[in-house]
């Protein structure tokens, strides 16, 4: 039986022949291609700026760092996300402050308005699964705060809010690379932004602090992105909006043909929004299937169909930042809730709560053909 992947990574012989022509080059770091591909991006993504990176966390971290985020500023982040969102925070010496999300698993704006303090310098939130979080209204909350605005861009390149890409419209996008994501360069990342200031520093975070050849200026990093990975790169962002459309295509044939079935409820979209679909999520009804979510994705795993089943819980409940967490940390595990402090693990939120472990995400990436779409449905159309 042949098993179908949630996601592969989609390279020709064009990535293969570019990346030894860089090992036969002999310059691997800091040089041509990197400049060319961050060139493209910043096109791509329609701001001035674009700084190549080794990760999409680096790209997090630094924009933080850049924007002057530091010890005893809060930044709030959604509950439902990848944790390196929130880890980003914390390596930026800052405290992360969660938020719910809304019906779009995004950074919703009310639950942010409730979890603002005195000492909020921040929100990042995050496009999740390729939508789009409400921009709108976060960046009309940041203004009259006088927050700054970092997109968490990791799952949404290609993604369209309104009339500009995501990572053009706060201050700074992050972008991850990682091989899942919908397109890729094995690991890396890129960080957007229209400011020339924080460009600056974030180019000289990247790389040991460092302004010219000698002098270091500012405590740095090494979050570099190397030659072969911004060759790869710049050959999949030639064919990123051939794969975004697959995507949309694949995923909307899945929804069209599993609409009724009643124990799936499906993300409704807002039409400001062009999804890029890194995932292609589902909401399972557990009470109306009577079997768990883990369980359905049981039955189609058995079947040959690959999902992913994230986030399973909400980030407030990892044990990282529990009070009684082994491993030494650096931070503090009580978080401002509501004007009082509580504990991380203490926090609850409705939506987090309602989505975490109960979305499952199908296969919907451009290497699928209609038969293998067509088998995915007819497998859903049989759990029971
Ligand atoms: C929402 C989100 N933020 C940040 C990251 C971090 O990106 P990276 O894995 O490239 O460090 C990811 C990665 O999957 C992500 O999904």
């Amino acid at each position: 039986m042949e098993y179908i992947k949630v996601s592969q990574p989609l390279v020709t012989q064009t990535e293969v022949a570019a990346v030894g022509e860089v090992l036969l080059s002999g310059a691997y770091v800091s040089g041509q291609r990197v400049a060319a591909f961050e060139r493209e991006f910043a096109s791509y993504v329609g701001v001035k700026h674009a700084v190549a990176l080794s990760s999409g966390t680096a790209a997090l971290h630094l924009s933080l760092l850049a924007l002057g985020i530091g010890p005893g500023d809060e930044v709030i982040v959604p509950s439902m996300t990848f944790f390196a969102t929130a880890t980003a925070v914390l390596h930026a010496g800052a405290k992360p402050v969660f938020a719910d999300i809304d019906e779009n698993f995004c950074l919703d704006p009310q639950s942010v308005e409730t979890q603002l303090t005195p000492r909020t310098k921040a929100l990042i939130p995050v496009h999740l699964f390729g939508y789009a979080a409400d921009l709108d209204a976060l960046q009309k909350l940041a203004q009259t705060h006088s927050l700054a605005v970092v997109e968490d861009c990791a799952q949404a390149i290609g993604t369209v809010y309104g009339e500009r890409k995501v990572g053009s419209i706060g201050d700074a996008g992050a972008y991850s690379f990682f091989a899942t994501k919908n397109m890729t360069t094995g690991e890396g990342g890129m960080l957007t932004t229209n400011e020339d200031a924080l460009a600056e520093l974030a180019r000289m975070l990247r790389s040991h602090g460092m302004q010219g050849r000698d002098d270091h200026v500012v405590l740095g990093y090494n979050y570099r992105m190397t030659e072969m990975e911004a060759a790869i790169g710049s050959i999949q962002l030639q064919k990123l909006d051939n794969f975004n459309q697959r995507r949309r295509e694949n995923s909307h044939y899945l929804y069209d043909h599993i609409r009724e079935l009643s124990w799936i409820r499906l993300q409704s979209f807002d039409p400001r929004v062009i999804h890029s679909f890194f995932w292609c999520p589902i909401i399972i009804e557990e009470e109306a299937i009577g079997i768990s979510t883990a369980a359905v994705r049981q039955q189609l795993h058995e079947a040959g169909i690959g999902t992913r089943q994230r986030y399973q819980e909400p980030l407030y409940r990892q044990p990282m930042l529990r009070e009684n967490s082994p491993y030494p940390r650096r931070y503090d595990v009580t978080c401002p809730f509501n004007g009082t402090t509580a504990r991380y693990e203490d926090l609850h939120f409705p939506n987090a709560e309602k989505f975490a472990g109960r979305l499952l995400g199908l296969p919907n990436h451009p290497g699928l053909d209609r038969r293998q779409l067509d088998r995915v449905v007819e497998v859903l159309h049989s759990i029971k």
